[in-house]
């Protein structure tokens, strides 16, 4: 069995686009925080609309929802997960290794990025609403305007990829990241990955790593 992936990187350093890629091609199940948390704005509940504001604030959603949503949705003793986007703060770091992983076998892969990339990245990229395949306009668009190559749906702009949120959402980030990334290489599982760099290369060095 493949080990449990946590995936840790600025908005925009690649984590979907990579997490994505390596369902279809190593059997792992996708786990991002971000896209369990826009499935509940979707519902239009009072929980979504109150995840919405923060979410479009560009701010962290409670560790305790976070946490709940992680539980409802995985399974380690029957598959290998790529945790995309959780955790998110030390809290959350911890919660990971007492609440979910317990003893499993895990790797975290830091998506190390020069910062001044992320505007352009995220101000340019498009998601399906459907199969959640992620685009970007500079280089890799959908054949048809808003049209999903893959599924056929919508092919639409986050609400938080606007230059003001991002800024907000890259300053939490770095407000943040310090000491989770202190928390693992203490546990020697940290692996830094270059993440500025194209598509298939970084494609490449995660293979050699979980390999
Ligand atoms: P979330 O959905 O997790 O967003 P994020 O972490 O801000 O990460 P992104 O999805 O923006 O970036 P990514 O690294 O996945 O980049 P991607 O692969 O798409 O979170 C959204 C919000 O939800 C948060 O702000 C917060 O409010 C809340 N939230 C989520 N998790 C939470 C948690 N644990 N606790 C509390 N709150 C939480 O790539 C970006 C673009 O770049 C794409 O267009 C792609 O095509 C392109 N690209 C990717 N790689 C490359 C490359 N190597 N070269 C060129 N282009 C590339």
């Amino acid at each position: 069995m493949n080990p449990q992936l946590i995936f840790l990187g600025a908005p925009g350093s690649g984590k979907g686009t990579q997490a994505k890629s390596l369902v279809t091609k190593s059997g792992f199940v996708h786990l991002s925080t971000g896209d369990l948390l826009r499935k509940e704005v979707a519902k239009e509940s009072e929980l979504g609309n109150r995840i919405t504001k923060i979410i479009d604030a560009g701010k962290l959603v409670d560790d305790s929802i976070v946490l709940e949503l992680i539980k409802i949705n995985c399974d380690l003793s029957k598959d290998s997960y790529i945790f995309d986007g959780y955790p998110r703060n030390i809290n959350q770091a911890k919660s990971l290794n007492e609440v979910i992983l317990h003893d499993k076998k895990y790797i975290v892969l830091y998506f190390d990025i020069n910062f001044d990339l992320l505007l352009k990245r995220l101000i340019n990229r498009r998601t399906c609403r459907d199969c959640s395949y992620i685009y970007n306009l500079l280089g890799n668009s959908p054949k048809k305007e808003g049209v999903c190559d893959n599924c056929g749906g919508e092919v639409f702009q986050r609400h938080d990829d606007n230059e003001e949120v991002v800024n907000k959402r890259i300053n939490v980030y770095k407000s943040t990241i310090k000491p989770i990334l202190d928390y693992y290489q203490q546990k020697d599982v940290l692996k830094k990955i270059d993440a500025s760099l194209d598509l298939e290369t970084v494609a490449q060095k995660i293979d050699e790593i979980i390999k």
